[in-house]
């Protein structure tokens, strides 16, 4: 079912597991994300940058396409349409095109204006029952053009921004986007640990989900982490699936051509990927 992130994660909190954010960017990708759900029985929440939706032609595309597929696939799991690092203006898009969920990432702004821009948002999503989530402290790393250094949030600050009533918060502990440089220093599990002590049950979101070891994904979930986004992982699968149906000169052999065939591989690549990362979240069969 289409729904609000809001239950998923209360429910996760709950049950000590996280729901996979995956962001989507085409029709193979959210089919595979929505196919791998429902098999695994697990609540899912659908990621969609700025910078995906213009490429898809729109949040409204996005939006209808989900809610055909998932009428078609007849997908029953809880699914969530979700804006990834909304400017405020894109919240507002989003909002009209009938997501059921947004980030809106402020934490480029001052503390007070991310407060009051925030605070805004909130009240609409109220209104129109859908969740929000809302980010303090930048998450490093380069996505969507939208660079960040990853630093550590003050906690004080994400209290107050929690305290508005968002849904969930991104609060940033030294996690990157994209690919984790050799000399990258980990989680700061004491910023995450009095993140949590002063937000109490509020789901906290994990960014940069790809490439984090597992050990350290199992912490910040005990910790009080209940969502973790993953991105460049899925694109990283789908890249050596298809590289190698490519290589092998599957193409060239009979109607390997015809695109049903060639983004296959990609695509159950993306399926086998979004399966691990649900197993290691804790949250197959929780639907
Ligand atoms: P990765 O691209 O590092 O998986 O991060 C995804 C993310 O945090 C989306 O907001």
């Amino acid at each position: 079912m289409l729904e609000s992130a809001k239950d998923m994660l209360e429910k996760a909190v709950k049950g000590h597991y996280a729901v996979a954010q995956i962001n989507i960017n085409n029709l193979e990708w959210t089919k595979a994300v929505l196919l791998t759900a429902q098999e695994l029985n697990s609540p899912v929440i659908l990621g969609v940058s700025e910078g995906a939706g213009k490429y898809m032609t729109g949040f409204k595309t996005v939006q209808a396409m989900v809610e055909a597929m998932m009428g078609e696939l007849k997908i029953t799991v809880p699914v969530a349409t979700h804006l990834d690092h909304g400017s405020y203006e894109g919240c507002l898009k989003c909002i009209e095109a009938g997501f059921t969920s947004i980030m809106f990432d402020g934490s480029h702004y001052p503390i007070d204006e991310n407060v009051a821009k925030t605070k805004e948002l909130v009240a609409i999503c109220r209104e129109k029952g859908m969740s929000i989530e809302a980010e303090v402290g930048s998450i490093g790393g380069e996505e969507d053009g939208v660079i960040g250094r990853g630093e550590c949030a003050d906690p004080n600050e994400c209290k107050r921004i929690a305290d508005l009533g968002v849904d969930m918060l991104a609060a940033g502990i030294g996690n990157i986007h994209g690919k984790y440089p050799a000399n990258w220093e980990g989680l700061s599990f004491e910023t995450l640990d009095a993140i949590q002590k002063l937000t109490g049950d509020k789901p906290l979101v994990l960014h940069g989900g790809t490439g984090i070891p597992d050990d350290m994904i199992k912490k910040a979930i005990d910790l009080g982490v209940a969502k973790i986004n993953v991105n460049t992982e899925c694109q990283l699968s789908f890249a050596a699936g298809t590289r190698k149906y490519i290589e092998e000169g599957k193409d060239l052999e009979g109607k390997g051509y015809d695109p049903r065939k060639l983004l296959k591989p990609g695509t159950d690549a993306i399926m086998q990927t979004v399966r691990e990362k649900m197993e290691l979240f804790g949250s197959v069969g929780k639907a």
